[in-house]
């Protein structure tokens, strides 16, 4: 059985003092990994619907409170409104298909992605709010903007459901975030900019541009913002619980590009224009270069027939056929197809797109999963090479639902196990630069690049997220790898990840770690500063929401208020 029976431990993510196990820890390696998860504690359906975890693994042996000669790995579910009201509530909590509700209205999950910005952290979820992190306590700091700036789908008393990205941007000349709000029953999409100070955001209709499934990524160059609608389709049938999923993901999708300076001349609340392409297959992950004076290049993750939005279930069969583990009920549905990457050049004059480059090596490269990119500034603008961590063909954790439903779009599957690998793929040309396969019983995971000696003399005129070699192939890739032997740390030089890990952190006793989403690195962790203007979570209630509650939950709320505040 090599999938990893812990990686849906309920328990919680650990905080362990980790241990140097193999090889010597870089002296030029530093800063903090960031990395989003799902509490499964309160996942009882889909492992992705739980509260947002923040972990924070600390390169530096002995900070952050780790013995000496150990590294902190610390954890902390965010201690949103949601959840204190879910922890003072818990009877008035419940797990559906699209996640967790209350008569307060949607839980903010804030699960998927940590979104470092200077020294703050956010984190993001594709159903609600950035919330803000402390990087220190790992508490929560606040939402971003207020309920009523982001045009809810649906309304409710407190928490608004707010389906939009789980990858915003940041962009390095603006100095402000940019995301969206979509409208799934309309198809549209909003655009949103936040400043990073103050209680509210601004938003602008974007014309004629259906979305007509999800939003999971957008991303941009200096002059344009990319927004590619993403294969996460919603199924009536499982939302009301009327029945099993029918629909399917969409085979190609619309990518819009609009212009920044369009939105700057835009009043706010008036639509903004937009140029339409169509691209394919199915995306979820993609990442334009920032500096477009050579063109408009988007890398793009293609994830062809991978059903994400379904999950294991105790009764299930698997790839197959076989009865499933129902340790694994729970586990998302893993992809069903060979990893597929492109970088497509857009040309807004034309509306043409052109096919630069293309990854296709269904041997060794099976199911896409996470990947790692130097984000400094300079980093993005001139990226030299993209790490990706590949799944492997994981037939235990595919749902026999699934391949019924997608058989006709199949390739046939392998016959065994594809073993999980990391590759540094050259960022134009998209070869294979250098790849270390894994062992099946080991499931490598949430990749971050760490640059070499960020913040240094030797990177002096750098941005602060900048090594002296900015682009990706100078530093280090950190990955967290999950085990049942025990979890485990791999930092890989990023110029040779193919020479295997240069060192390995291990937990002390063989801990395990249960799955884990996006990672990012910032080149520290210091307290919020208190000085800027945020939301509070008592802005937001006002007595005309409140009367919308029984008195009960409304003095709930009341207190949660008080505490926050
Ligand atoms: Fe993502």
């Amino acid at each position: 059985m090599p999938m990893p029976r812990s990686i849906l431990d309920r328990s919680g993510v650990p905080d362990l003092d980790l241990r140097l196990v193999a090889g010597a820890w870089p002296t030029d390696l530093g800063g903090e990994i960031v990395i989003s998860t799902s509490d499964l504690a309160t996942a009882p359906r889909h492992a992705f619907f739980g509260d947002g975890v923040m972990a924070r693994l600390s390169l530096q042996p002995g900070s952050h409170g780790a013995a000496e000669g150990t590294w902190a790995w610390r954890a902390s579910v965010l201690d949103t409104p949601a959840r204190h009201l879910r922890e003072l509530r818990p009877d008035v909590f419940e797990a559906t298909a699209l996640g967790t509700t209350s008569p307060f209205g949607w839980s903010n999950a804030a699960n998927t992605a940590p979104l470092p910005w200077g020294d703050r952290l956010f984190a993001t979820w594709d159903a609600g709010r950035p919330v803000e992190v402390d990087p220190v306590t790992l508490g929560y700091v606040a939402d971003v903007g207020h309920r009523d700036d982001w045009g809810s789908t649906m309304d409710a008393p407190l928490f608004p459901l707010v389906p939009s990205t789980a990858h915003p941007v940041i962009d390095p000349d603006r100095d402000c975030l940019w995301t969206v709000a979509l409208n799934p029953m309309l198809q549209s999409v909003e655009l949103i900019r936040w400043s990073g100070d103050g209680a509210h955001v601004d938003r602008w209709p974007v014309a004629d541009a259906p979305i007509p499934q999800s939003m999971h990524t957008i991303t941009q160059t200096r002059d344009w913002l990319v927004l590619a609608d993403c294969a996460y389709r919603v199924d009536p049938n499982e939302i009301f619980d009327i029945g099993e999923r029918t629909v399917t993901t969409f085979t190609d999708e619309p990518v819009y590009l609009i212009r920044k300076d369009e939105v700057d001349a835009t009043t706010v609340g008036q639509p903004v224009p937009a140029r339409s392409f169509r691209v394919g297959p199915e995306v979820m992950h993609y990442y334009a270069q920032y500096d477009d004076t050579d063109g408009i290049t988007v890398l793009f993750e293609h994830t062809r027939n991978s059903e994400l939005a379904m999950h294991v279930r105790a009764d299930d069969v698997d790839a197959f056929g076989r009865p499933v583990d129902p340790a694994l009920a729970g586990m998302y549905n893993h992809p069903m197809h060979p990893a597929e990457i492109t970088v497509l050049q857009f040309d807004p004059e034309t509306g043409e797109v052109r096919e630069r480059a293309r990854l296709w090596e269904p041997e060794r490269f099976f199911a896409t999963q996470l990947s790692a990119m130097d984000w400094s500034t300079e980093g993005i603008s001139a990226p030299t090479v993209h790490h990706v961590v590949f799944t492997g063909f994981r037939p235990e954790v595919i749902v026999g639902r699934a391949v019924e439903l997608y058989r006709d779009r199949l390739l046939p599957f392998p016959s065994e196990e594809v073993a999980p690998a990391l590759a540094t793929l050259d960022r134009e040309s998209l070869k294979p630069i250098a790849e270390f396969t894994y062992g099946v019983e080991d499931y490598p995971t949430s990749p971050a690049f760490v640059p070499r000696d960020a913040g240094s003399e030797a990177a002096a005129g750098a941005s602060r997220y900048a090594g002296s070699q900015p682009g990706g192939h100078d530093g280090y890739v950190v990955v967290p790898v999950l085990c049942d032997d025990g979890f485990r740390v791999d930092v890989f030089d990023a110029a040779d990840v193919g020479a295997g890990p240069v060192a390995t952190l291990a937990a002390p006793n063989g801990e395990t770690v249960p799955f884990l989403l996006h990672a990012a690195w910032m080149p520290r962790a210091v307290a919020p500063d208190r000085s800027i203007e945020r939301l509070r979570f008592a802005d937001e209630l006002a007595p005309d929401r409140l009367a919308q509650l029984p008195v009960d939950l409304a003095t709930a709320a009341r207190n949660v208020a008080t505490l926050l505040a």
